[in-house]
Order: C-alpha cells, then structure tokens, then sequence
C-alpha cells in the first residue's frame, strides 16, 4: 500500500486548529457585520481570464502561482482555483447588476484560496483569507474605515502589536511615468538579473520590486519611490486618507516601497505586520484601493477598495505568542452510571439533554463509574449526571465537576438546571 498524505503545502486541520480558525472566522463574521459588510459568497474556481484580467497576467499569483484546472474536452473554458476574492467578487457584482444597489456595496468573504506557491512556514498551496470589499466609494474616508477594521480585528483576535504599512502608488495618470522611470533603474543592470525579473522588466517593471528573489533585495532598496512621482490628485487623496487616520487615533508607517503584489492597485495600498517581520514577505493581511478593476472586468467604471487578512498566519501568530487552547467542544454534561451495563438509560437521558439544547456525552462503554468519571473532567465537562439507584424515584446525582459540589436533582429539571449552571459556569470562567 502507498502511504497517502495530504498534498505538499496543504495541512489537514486537526479539532485544536480547526478550533483557532473557527474563532477566528467568528471574530472576523461578528465584526464585518458590525461595520455593515455583507456576506457573499462566490465559487472557489472561476474562469482563469477573470484572475489573468483581474489580478494580471504578469504577477506571481497569476504567472507563477495559478492552480489551473485541466481543460476538459467538452468545454471551451479554462477554470482555475481562485488565488484570492476580490477578482472573482467583482465578476459577481458586474454580472448581478450591483451597481444598481445603493453604493458602497459592502460585501464580506471568508474562505479558501489556492495558489501553487512554495511551501514554507506560513505560506501554504491552500490557506484562508477575511476578506472585506466596498465597491463604489472613491474614498479617503473609506480607505481609513477599513485600515482601521482590519486593524480592529487583530486586536481581537489577540494581536495587540500588528502594524500598519501605507503608501499609494497612484494611478493610470501618473503611474505610467512611474513605471517608465523604474524601467530605465532597472536597465543597466538587466544582465544580472535572475531570469524572470529580466523578462518582467519588458512586460511589467512594477512586479521587479515585489520579487521575492533574495538577489533582488539590494536592487530594489535603491529603487526610485512612487510616492515622489504621484500626481496632484493621488497626492491629495493620500494626504486626506492620513488625516482621516489621524482622527481615528490609527498609527501608521509610511512605506515608500510597499506596492502589492497584485496588478489591480490604484492609490492606497496597505499591509499589517508583526514589528520586526517586514522583511520576510510575511504579511498577516493587506489591502488597498482598486479603482480601475471593476471596468478591466467588463463593467462601469467604479471605484473599490478592500483588504484580505490571511488567517493561517494569524493563528501561528498566536500559537508562537502562546496563546491558550480553545476548550471548544467540551461537553456540558457528561452522563455516567453505577451500572456499567445500562448504556440504554445513560443514552436516553443523553438524547433528552440533547434534545433540550444542551451539549451532553453519554458514556457509552462498561467502565466502572469512577473511571467514567475521570474521563468526565479530563475532557473538561462541567458536570457529570450520575444514573443510580434514585432514578426509581425520578431523580439523578448532578455533580458539578469544578466545584466537587453533588445535589439530587429531579430529572425533570435537569436541562433547565444544566443550562442555568452552563451559563455560571461562563460567567464565572472571565471568558468575554
Ligand atoms: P494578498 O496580499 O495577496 O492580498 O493576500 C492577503 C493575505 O493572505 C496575505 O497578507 C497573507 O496573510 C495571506 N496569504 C497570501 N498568500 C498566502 C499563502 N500562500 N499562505 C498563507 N497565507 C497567504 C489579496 O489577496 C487581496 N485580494 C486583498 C484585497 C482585498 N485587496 C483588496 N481587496
């Protein structure tokens, strides 16, 4: 038999991580719905024009990274994996006629995205992304509303330090120049460099910089800054994006060399990282401003900006700060017997508890009661109902497991009794 793992650069989710993420994904739904963001959902694959468009042809995440679905025969189409939402979210608000709805359209994500990179810690073949998309504002003040969500929920998720990287890298005005005056830096040295940045220095200089190729890192640190060439609008929606940052009370830095790795940006680019962990291409999240992509796919021209938070990272964040395990899927109660052999009334007073809402265990093997009891409180139950000789009354030992505390409870009372002393149990545990 061959030994079958899960493919390179992917991770199965065992209970404790699946938990983390869980958490996560709760934090990020609590919050989007706080700001007025609205769940959408599109497929996990699209057709690959809309990323070669979207995100670009000349980009890591299209050229390098791309999942590509095997063509069938009977289709003309060629699919792939989507390697982040927006692109796939702005097809579904051009073809759902979204710009007839009031503007912004809010939409929020959160789920898989595929790209074939190499795999190393923190960066992963199939990882999770928040993802936050206001389609319709041209900003600045939007621009700050959703730098300083994003750095909200780090807070909450328990990532007190996570900074904030900003710059703009303008627009179809003054871009171009840009790009032409990076095209002739890059010029003289075109002999040295590795293949693929020579062959983007003809088709897509701005790429040069976000390498991740060590051997570029001296090169681009010398680089001429986009932020010297803006024009006068894109000079006066940064400046106005800072003051709006300003009021909120956000710190930031400025970063002349932050330009995403994607082709859609227009102005306001962002990314959050832990102090210190710049230089590994190690982002926790970032986002910026797209207000050209919304036509590129096919549709009016309308401003968009959002960011994209990169769950896996976050949770080996906490992990390294030694973050407690979630205690998630800990049963309320845990039914226990002093006869081994009667699973039946064990399992039916289980499936009542259940039946009320409460989250209960029966012990279902022939273990003698203080080994059932034992495995109880390991798994962290908060009670054990134990079955006896009172039940021929109509009533049941409810042991609370922290306290050692044990009173006959009539077990017509038992749920309501559990649920009650459920929630004490939350309320005494400081959990928030
Ligand atoms: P991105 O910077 O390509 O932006 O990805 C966002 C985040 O996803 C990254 O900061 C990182 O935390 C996480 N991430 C990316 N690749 C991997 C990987 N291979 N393994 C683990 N985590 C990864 C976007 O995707 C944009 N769509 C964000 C956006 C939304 N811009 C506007 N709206």
């Amino acid at each position: 038999m061959p030994t079958f793992r899960a493919p390179r650069g992917t991770r199965d989710l065992l209970p404790p991580e699946r938990a983390a993420l869980r958490r996560l994904e709760t934090i990020a739904s609590e919050l989007a719905r706080r700001y007025g963001y609205r769940e959408i959902e599109t497929p996990i694959f699209e057709q690959a024009a809309v990323f070669e468009r979207g995100v670009g042809a000349v980009t890591d995440v299209v050229e390098k990274e791309l999942f590509r679905i095997a063509q069938r025969s009977d289709e003309g189409e060629s699919w792939a994996l989507r390697p982040e939402p927006t692109a796939g979210i702005v097809r579904a608000y051009i073809q759902h006629g979204l710009q007839t709805w009031p503007q912004p359209v809010k939409l929020t994500m959160t789920g898989p995205m595929f790209r074939h990179d190499r795999p190393q810690a923190g960066r992963y073949r199939q990882f999770s992304q928040f993802d936050i998309e206001a389609i319709g504002d041209p900003g600045p003040a939007i621009d700050a509303e959703i730098i300083e969500l994003g750095l909200r929920f780090y807070r909450l998720a328990g990532l007190d330090e996570v900074e904030v990287l900003l710059n703009s890298i303008g627009d179809g005005a003054c871009r171009p120049g840009y790009i032409a005056a990076l095209a002739a830096y890059y010029e003289p040295h075109a002999e040295q460099l590795p293949a693929l940045e020579r062959e983007r220095l003809h088709k897509n200089p701005l790429r040069l910089l976000d390498s991740k190729d060590p051997a570029m890192a001296e090169l681009n640190a010398a680089a001429p800054r986009i932020t010297d060439q803006l024009c006068e609008p894109c000079q006066v929606h940064f400046a106005e994006v800072r003051e709006h940052l300003a009021v909120l009370g956000v710190a930031y830095r400025l970063e002349p060399a932050l330009v995403r790795g994607l082709d859609y940006y227009t102005r306001t680019a962002f990314e959050y990282y832990l102090p210190g962990r710049q230089g590994q291409q190690q982002a926790l999240g970032g986002g910026g401003r797209y207000d050209g992509l919304v036509e590129l796919l096919g549709g009016h021209s309308t401003p968009g900006i959002g960011l994209g938070l990169g769950l896996d990272r976050i949770v080996l964040a906490l992990q390294a700060n030694g973050a407690a395990p979630s205690s998630e899927g800990a049963p309320v109660a845990v039914v226990v017997g002093a006869d081994p052999a009667a699973t039946a009334v064990r399992l039916r007073v289980a499936t009542e508890l259940r039946a009320a809402g409460i989250a209960a265990r029966a012990e279902l093997g022939r273990r003698k009661l203080a080994k059932q009891l034992e495995s109880a409180a390991k798994e962290r139950a908060h009670f054990a109902v134990i079955i006896g000789d009172e039940l021929a009354d109509g009533n049941v030992q409810l042991k609370d497991l922290d306290a050692g505390s044990q009173q006959l409870v009539p077990l017509v009372d038992l749920a309501r009794k559990l649920a009650s002393g459920d929630r004490s149990h939350h309320h005494g545990g400081g959990e928030s």
